[in-house]
């Protein structure tokens, strides 16, 4: 077993968008359940401590606590790099003048888009012109700036106008995510899910860009289509550690809903919760494996694909990721029809709150 490199710090689950495709849990972890600054900054130590050099901090909307630029202080005198994960709403050249001092290394943005209109549409919220603003303030400030899209139905037509919109806000670097179905997105997934002949169409166009643009593109495949899982995470507590707003500690970001008793960061050390907790020694290494998986020679290579995939398709958190196409239970991908509505994320249970001033 090799120490954690990476680190997701799900600082808040509250979120001024709303997203069809969020990957957060459908249970939504209320503000007033979240972990204190003091928390937060033992958290970031331990990680280090670990072997953890690279945390993402998101959300939700991460620039909804008060307590950021403090959190990323002690990561940084910890000797971990940290990366803002944001909407953008709420980035404010105060704000990001203040996380600089305190550390941050990079800002990674998302946008829906590539039009306002229909950037808005998809968020629920009016907020493609804050999340320009928020480039604009990134780029000023000198800071690496990331683009994150997640790819689905409604967008993928138009791959190459969201490249040039990133060329113009000037990116270093566009992240086009294919939709991975969990929480919302899973709840979302006939809405949201692509046709063969719409992903084809962008991988070629992301093709083209790739040999013209002059930043970097990366095209995260979507696994329900190709008959090759996705090799997840890394592996089941390989590589990285997920910690939730209420201190629960996950193996990966869509693990809430598996049958695991989550370890709390708030009863365990990080050390403990990745040698020792049963959530991350459950699926580790490949013994666990049964049906194909078990004597497949890829085994090493995918891990199986993925666990919280094989739970919400089939039940079985231990049975092969039905995107294999050597799964018994492939068909149940293949026979997915795509279209109809989705239904907007809904906002925490308590309110989400305001942005520092
Ligand atoms: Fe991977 Fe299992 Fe499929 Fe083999 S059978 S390719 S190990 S998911
Ligand atoms: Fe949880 Fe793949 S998302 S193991």
């Amino acid at each position: 077993m090799n120490p954690p490199w990476a680190m997701l710090a799900e600082l808040t689950h509250a979120c001024p968008l709303r997203c069809p495709y969020c990957s957060n849990p459908t249970e939504l972890a209320a503000r007033s359940s979240e972990l204190g600054t003091g928390e937060w900054q033992r958290i970031m130590e331990e990680a280090a401590a670990l072997g953890v050099v690279h945390a993402h901090l998101s959300g939700g909307e991460p620039l909804l606590r008060g307590d950021l630029a403090a959190i990323v202080a002690t990561a940084d005198r910890a000797g971990v790099y940290t990366q803002l994960v944001t909407s953008g709403v709420g980035l404010t050249e105060r704000r990001l003048g203040e996380l600089a001092e305190a550390g941050l290394r990079s800002v990674q943005l998302s946008v829906q888009s590539a039009t306002a209109e229909e950037s808005d549409r998809i968020a629920g919220v009016s907020s493609f012109a804050r999340k320009e603003q928020a480039a604009a303030v990134v780029r000023a400030g000198g800071l690496p700036l990331g683009l994150n899209v997640v790819l689905h139905r409604a967008n993928l037509d138009a791959v190459g106008e969201i490249i040039e919109l990133g060329l113009a806000w000037g990116v270093e670097r566009i992240e086009l995510a294919n939709t991975q179905f969990y929480g919302w997105g899973l709840l979302n997934r006939a809405a949201l899910l692509p046709t063969r002949e719409q992903l084809a169409r962008a991988e070629a166009v992301v093709q083209e860009y790739r040999e013209k643009a002059g930043i970097e593109l990366i095209w995260v495949i979507p696994d329900y289509f190709d008959g090759v899982p996705k090799p997840c995470m890394g592996g089941w507590g390989a590589i990285s550690i997920t910690v939730a707003p209420d201190g629960r500690v996950l193996p990966c970001p869509a693990a809430y809903t598996l049958p695991l008793d989550l370890p709390n960061a708030r009863d365990r050390s990080l050390a403990w919760i990745w040698e020792r907790s049963p959530a991350f020694t459950a699926y580790r290494g490949t013994a666990w494996m049964t049906g194909p998986c078990a004597g497949c020679p890829r085994r090493e290579r995918d891990f199986g694909g993925c666990r919280c995939q094989a739970y919400a398709i089939t039940g079985d958190a231990a049975r092969t990721d039905p995107a294999c196409a050597l799964s018994p239970d492939h068909h149940l991908i293949t026979d997915l029809v795509g279209g109809g509505a989705w239904t907007y994320r809904r906002p925490a249970p308590t309110h989400v709150g305001r942005f520092p001033d």
